[in-house]
């Protein structure tokens, strides 16, 4: 008896392991797509997969499902290791009814996610479904409802990282939406909420799956997604050196990885690195390269609003999350996108106590009717809520323009930022001198006999005065005007100064921070 069970056991295994079978998996390779399993092994270190819930059956009679069970149910489900730390995972199996939710892998992916919770590990989602079990019905929408509340509680206690490695669409994206990191699989993945017949009925648009929803699209456009990854292999091994970045939970802090790279190395290129006229751009990510540990900087939303660069990298081995200005695109101006995608990012690192380093140099918020319209004043104050509310260590450096309302935003010292530089040729006022020459002297230019020389006494005297760093040093706004060649060692020597930090909200239930 006994070792009848355990050849069933086996056979249970097996039957599970072989999902939909070898047809539909040569399918799925067929497509540039590789399988569950295959997926989870290649995520997790070698051998530390512990699967669970392997033996679970769907419980559907209607539509002849119940001559149609596969074990496991299409979801692999357990935890593993990364670099030898924890991690749950799911993986949704294509080949099991088109890898399609239904109550009992719900309760799967439910389990781990209670489980990911209490033990405090990251949650991460490999996305390969058609959607709903259509025959489960509304069981199958509100295993999806579960999962949705689960990642909200989980939100701001364990990172929650989504990979879409197929089809994803209807609210079936909204799993990935809530989770902190969304990875997509060039030509193989899509998301989108309507599919492109439902657009063609209601709208009349004519518009691929690609276009509408695919890779490309969600990371330049609609910035749902933050990384973009060529093939399945790639986006496994991005998601596991986004990991080495990233603590297990909100009050673990982050790994340390050793550096060889000196604590106090100075980098002379710094010193000419940006531009001596104000209007030439240079790409912010050349110092930001140049400053942290190594040379390594992990780029987050590469892609989408590149008027603003954030990323994680590491100070003496320490991690930092970076938000930066980018003058190399639209002049590192603020706009509707770079508010949104610095702000997301500023509150993921402060809910995971990673600290923040910001690089600032902005003429001022975009001008024109589309951003008034789309509404930059609440997406703006997204960002200067986000940099308002952090409490972890904040050390912002002025490279170069900090002009009017995003001199504010850009984690001032009015926002209770830690420890505030600036370069000597930083500019650092309410508008740049040739608006403010106009506004001040309109009247006075009108009547000069000659305007133009007025003007340029005028725009060089009001440069000196204000387009410099010294006026806000002279009131403690900026703690030191440094050079540029020593940003690393009083970056890391600030961050270290700051390494036991405690600053607190007063007691609320949470803000309402302006959607
Ligand atoms: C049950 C499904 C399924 C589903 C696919 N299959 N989707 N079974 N429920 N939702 C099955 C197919 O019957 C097929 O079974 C196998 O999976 C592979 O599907 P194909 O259609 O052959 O694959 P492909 O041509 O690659 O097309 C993939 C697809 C398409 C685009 C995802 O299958 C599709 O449109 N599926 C339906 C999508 C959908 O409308 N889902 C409900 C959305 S509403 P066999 O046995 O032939 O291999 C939703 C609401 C969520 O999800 C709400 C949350 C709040």
């Amino acid at each position: 008896m006994s070792h009848n069970r355990f050849e069933e056991v086996r056979e249970r295994h097996a039957r599970a392991e072989a999902g939909g079978g070898q047809q539909r998996r040569e399918r799925q390779h067929k497509e540039g797509k590789l399988a569950a399993r295959e997926r989870i092994e290649l995520l997790l270190d070698e051998g530390s997969f512990e699967e669970l819930d392997k033996l679970v059956r769907h419980r559907s009679r209607n539509f002849g499902m119940d001559e149609n069970v596969i074990d496991g149910d299409g979801f692999v489900t357990g935890h593993g290791k990364i670099h030898g730390r924890r991690v749950f995972v799911f993986a949704q199996d294509f080949t099991v009814f088109g890898g399609s939710l239904s109550e009992s892998n719900a309760q799967k992916i439910v389990k781990i996610m209670d489980l990911a919770l209490k033990v405090g590990a990251p949650l991460i989602g490999l996305n390969d479904s058609g959607g709903a079990r259509i025959q489960e019905g509304v069981a199958s929408l509100a295993g999806y409802a579960d999962i949705f509340l689960r990642n909200t509680l989980s939100s701001g206690v364990i990172p929650q990282i989504s990979a879409i490695m197929g089809p994803c669409a209807g609210g079936a994206v909204y799993s990935p939406a809530l989770t902190d990191f969304v990875f997509m699989v060039e030509n193989t993945s899509h998301m989108f909420v309507t599919g492109p017949d439902v657009i063609k009925t209601v709208t009349h648009e004519d518009v691929t799956k690609e276009h509408l929803g695919g890779a490309i699209t969600h990371n330049t456009l609609s910035g749902v997604a933050q990384f973009l990854a060529h093939d399945d292999e790639d986006c496994l091994r991005q998601i596991r050196e986004l990991l080495t970045f990233l603590p297990s939970n909100n009050l673990d802090g982050a790994p340390r990885l050793a550096t060889k790279d000196p604590s106090h190395r100075a980098d002379p290129e710094l010193d000419t690195l940006i531009p001596e006229e104000s209007n030439k751009p240079y790409d912010i990510r050349d110092l930001i390269h140049r400053v942290v540990d190594d040379g390594h900087f992990f780029e987050v939303a590469s892609l989408f609003a590149r008027n603003i660069v954030i990323g994680f990298a590491r100070l003496a081995g320490q991690t930092i999350g970076i938000v930066a200005n980018q003058p190399a695109h639209l002049a590192g101006c603020l706009d509707i996108d770079s508010s949104t995608k610095g702000a997301r990012f500023v509150r993921f690192c402060d809910a995971f106590q990673i600290p923040i380093l910001t690089f600032e140099d902005v003429p001022g918020f975009l001008p024109g009717t589309a951003q008034e319209f789309g509404g930059i004043i609440r997406h703006g104050a997204k960002l200067l809520y986000a940099y308002a509310e952090a409490t972890v260590p904040k050390v912002t450096v002025i490279t170069r323009k900090a002009y009017g309302g995003a001199y504010c935003v850009m984690g001032s010292k009015h926002l209770r930022t830690d420890i505030n530089f600036a370069y000597p040729t930083a500019e650092i006022a309410v508008m740049g001198a040739e608006g403010a020459v106009n506004v001040l002297y309109r009247r006075e230019l009108l009547t000069a006999l000659h305007p133009d020389e007025v003007r340029k006494a005028k725009i060089e005297e009001y440069r000196d005065k204000f387009a410099s760093p010294f006026e806000a040093a002279e009131r403690g706004y900026i703690d030191d005007v440094i050079e540029p060649h020593e940003t690393r060692p009083k970056a890391i020597e600030a961050f270290r100064m700051l390494e036991n930090k405690v600053d607190t909200m007063p007691k609320k239930k949470h803000g309402c921070i302006p959607l």
